[in-house]
């Protein structure tokens, strides 16, 4: 039986000042209330569909490069892509992804465990700090064993700098006046520019290979054009640092208000060996894994994000109209009492059993489809560790005076939260 497909959407094509001041104050309630009046897929602004059922968001992201695209041109005229740019990157990314396949993360799981504990030592000085100034720089340095054989000090902060001036245009240039969005983009140029050479100035060293971690994404890469090699490095440098950098703040967040479960993480970090390098994951940390990916539950990071369409694209009864800016919410998704059994209370055993403890694909932190995200096995090890390490190697509190709140930015990240790291 062939199912009719609806072309009239419910919602509002124009947004009211109203609408936007409600979004501007708190977005997931603003989206949840149009939920509960239109259903799950509706427009929500000019151009723009919102779509909130687990199956139909991984029916969109399935057709990325197909019929939707994931990118556009943030820092020159915001066109998509060309086909021939979206194949360039699919096939470099083949390539880079295999530096972050699973067994190559158990292999290498000591030098993300070294990284992380000199980076928290660094950090560990009494001295109350805001984790986003801290925690994108953790997690560069937990990833850099992964991207190329030897570094230099100016590549991590450098891969910070690009990713924040980066993000720094989606969250602020986009309806800001042109001026000052042509401001924004030529930061964010400058700033990637710093960063590629600082990683050409190490790749063209020679350097040795990182002690046990022989494959890296340079390795991987080899085979590609040197500048298409530079392009794909300082990419995947900038991707390892804001975004997964506000996944580790919510997990300090966590950590100064769960005693309970930071006990429970503590006493599994006791039994772990002196070199994590062959250690799967689930078999040395299996709770503190359940709390990383339970704060990813809690806080993803890119908590709203979304596919731009060209022709018409048919998502299960419904065709979207052409030229839409298609969002979806991962937040959202992930406290849908539909999708998840008691969703507002944070239960990292809920992580423990052999099954999901989710409808099928209702948990989006790293994305899903074409253009998930190349590092998700390292992305989580990166936070579990960083859990171990810090319920059991420091004391981790909150020293701000004002309530802790999430800002629904690019990326989503805890406001006002001040955190004092001692050593235990
Ligand atoms: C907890 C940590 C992390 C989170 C929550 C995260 C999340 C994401 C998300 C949501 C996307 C977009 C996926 C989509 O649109 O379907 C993405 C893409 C990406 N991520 Fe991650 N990520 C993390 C860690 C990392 C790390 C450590 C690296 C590099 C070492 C990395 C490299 C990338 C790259 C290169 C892309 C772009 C893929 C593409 O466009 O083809 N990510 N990530």
């Amino acid at each position: 039986m062939t199912v009719p497909m609806t072309l009239d959407l419910p919602g509002a094509q124009e947004m009211s000042a109203g609408d936007a001041h409600a979004f501007a104050s708190d977005p997931p309630a603003y989206l949840r209330r149009l939920q509960d009046l239109h259903g799950d897929v509706f427009r929500n602004g000019p151009g723009q569909v919102y779509v909130g059922r687990p199956e139909l968001v991984q029916l969109l992201l399935a057709r990325t490069n197909r019929d939707t695209s994931a990118e556009m041109d943030v820092l020159g005229d915001m066109r998509a892509p060309t086909r021939n740019q979206v194949e360039g990157w699919m096939r470099a990314r083949r390539l880079a992804s295999t530096a972050f396949r699973e067994p190559a993360v158990t292999a290498h799981l000591g030098a993300v465990d070294r990284a992380v504990r000199a980076q928290l030592r660094a950090a560990s000085s009494g001295t109350p700090f805001d984790p986003m100034d801290v925690a994108p720089e953790v997690f560069v340095h937990a990833a850099l064993p992964f991207c190329m054989p030897g570094t230099d000090p100016a590549v991590a902060p450098a891969a910070v700098d690009a990713a924040r001036t980066f993000l720094d245009v989606i969250e602020n240039g986009m309806g800001a006046p042109p001026a000052q969005q042509r401001e924004r983009q030529e930061a964010a140029r400058s700033a990637k520019q710093a960063l590629r050479d600082a990683t050409d100035a190490v790749s063209a060293q020679d350097a040795p290979l990182v002690p046990g971690c022989p494959h890296t994404v340079v390795h991987a890469t080899q085979e590609l054009q040197p500048g298409v090699r530079s392009h794909v490095l300082t990419t995947v440098l900038s991707a390892a640092s804001v975004v997964p950098g506000a996944a580790l703040a919510w997990l300090f967040h966590e950590l100064t208000r769960r005693p309970t479960e930071t006990a429970r993480i503590r006493d599994e970090a006791r039994s772990l060996p002196d070199d994590l390098d062959g250690c799967a994951l689930a078999e040395v940390l299996p709770y503190a894994q359940g709390f990383a990916k339970e704060v990813l539950r809690f806080h993803p990071p890119t908590w709203m994000t979304g596919r731009a369409t060209g022709d018409p694209v048919d998502l299960g009864t419904h065709r979207l109209p052409p030229r839409q800016f298609v969002s979806f919410s991962p937040y959202l998704l992930h406290r849908d009492a539909r999708w998840w059994d008691e969703p507002e209370r944070f239960l990292p055993e809920r992580w423990l059993g052999s099954h999901p403890p989710h409808a099928p694909h209702a948990y989006l932190p790293f994305g899903s489809g074409t253009r998930v995200c190349i590092a998700t096995h390292l992305g989580v090890a990166v936070l579990a560790v960083a859990a171990a390490r810090l319920a059991s190697d420091h004391v981790v509190e909150a020293a701000g005076p004002l309530p802790v709140t999430s800002r629904f930015g690019v990326p989503m990240r805890p406001e006002n939260l001040r955190i004092v790291l001692r050593d235990a």
